[in-house]
């Protein structure tokens, strides 16, 4: 059943250079070979098209500029099929815009202009939560006050909440969400919160047994790129290992990772799976470039799953073992 998401985040436009390798300090490369393109970003608006792409009913609350990046970032939300009719134009801010260098290898550094998105206020979330939504998806990269109020209003509501802690900023009070369903950072997110990098499977879990103390969170889940993710409950821990892809980028992975694995729990509340689910559609975007260009469809994903347990059923009856093992991991995405 078509579950309706309200998510409240942020909309960029991305100024994406595909480079070499980054300058150092003082130092100015003249790339012969790069390549650039403006590309529709935010981590908001990666996760909203996520979800619609996975079939949600998604209702995106924005702040964008009145100006030719906000309009063309609304068109393309409806052209997706995504509710903006909260979506806000912002006459004293322009739009958010991201400069965002990729290097061979898909590694990317990202300077966000906030612009419109620092300036979404908590009063403007009291008429989206009159779309009565089944879950609350928030990241970090609008006004403090915009995600703080969004979860008062939602546990008013009883609505379940999801956090995608990105970016993240040491000094956010984590404490003021509230109640959330999945609380989700990358490494280096969580690094920022809780002063532990989480390299491996014990540093992992002491950040996760931090971060727990910090967010009243069911679950924890890291996303840790080419390691993979590792889920935390309170009891247990949990890996999964990431596809194994040949990344040509990896911006917006996280984005779609969190969107897919919110979107798949909240339609059979299987974490598990969920996660599952989510690491083959990152694995997906990091083999495309840009932000929105990058983001799987429900289809793809599944086709992918298909595709590999096939070919894993043949590696088994071909006496290839070790491809054999990894088909229980394919069957329960
Ligand atoms: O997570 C990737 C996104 O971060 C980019 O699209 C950029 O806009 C920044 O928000």
């Amino acid at each position: 059943m078509k579950k309706r998401v309200l998510v409240v985040s942020s909309a960029n436009i991305d100024f994406v250079q595909n480079i070499e390798r980054v300058p150092y300090s003082g130092e100015t490369i003249v790339d012969y070979n790069a390549t650039y393109n403006y590309v529709p970003g935010g981590k908001g608006a990666n996760s909203a098209i996520a979800f619609a792409r996975f079939g949600a009913d998604c209702v995106f609350v924005c702040k964008v500029g009145a100006d030719s990046n906000g309009a063309r970032l609304k068109s393309l939300y409806k052209a997706e099929g995504i509710d903006t009719r909260f979506m806000i134009e912002d006459r004293e801010n322009p739009t958010g815009l991201a400069s965002i260098l990729v290097e061979k290898g898909g590694k990317n550094r990202i300077m966000v202009f906030p612009g419109a998105n620092a300036n979404m206020k908590a009063e403007d979330l009291e008429d989206p939560f009159t779309c009565y939504p089944d879950a609350v998806y928030l990241q970090l990269e609008i006004a403090d006050e915009a995600v703080i109020e969004a979860c008062r209003l939602a546990a008013e509501r009883d609505i379940p909440v999801f956090v995608d802690a990105a970016p993240a900023r040491f000094d956010f009070p984590l404490a003021s969400l509230g109640k959330v369903e999945i609380f989700s950072p990358n490494e280096s997110e969580c690094r920022v919160f809780t002063g532990i990098a989480p390299t491996n499977e014990d540093s992992a879990l002491r950040a996760a047994i931090r971060l727990r103390k910090m967010v009243d969170a069911k679950y924890i889940v890291i996303k840790m790129g080419d390691k993979g993710a590792f889920m935390f409950d309170g009891k247990e821990y949990f890996v999964y290992p990431s596809e194994n892809v040949i990344p040509v980028d990896t911006t917006a992975a996280g984005d779609v990772f969190t969107a897919v694995m919110t979107y798949s729990y909240m339609q059979n509340g299987n974490i598990h799976s969920a996660i599952r689910m989510a690491n083959v559609a990152a694995a997906i975007s990091v083999t495309r470039a840009g932000a929105s260009t990058s983001i799987p469809t429900l289809a793809e994903v599944l086709e992918y799953r298909d595709a590999k347990k096939k070919a894993e059923a043949e590696a088994e009856a071909a006496g290839d073992t070790e491809n054999g093992e990894a088909d229980s991991e394919a069957e329960t995405l």
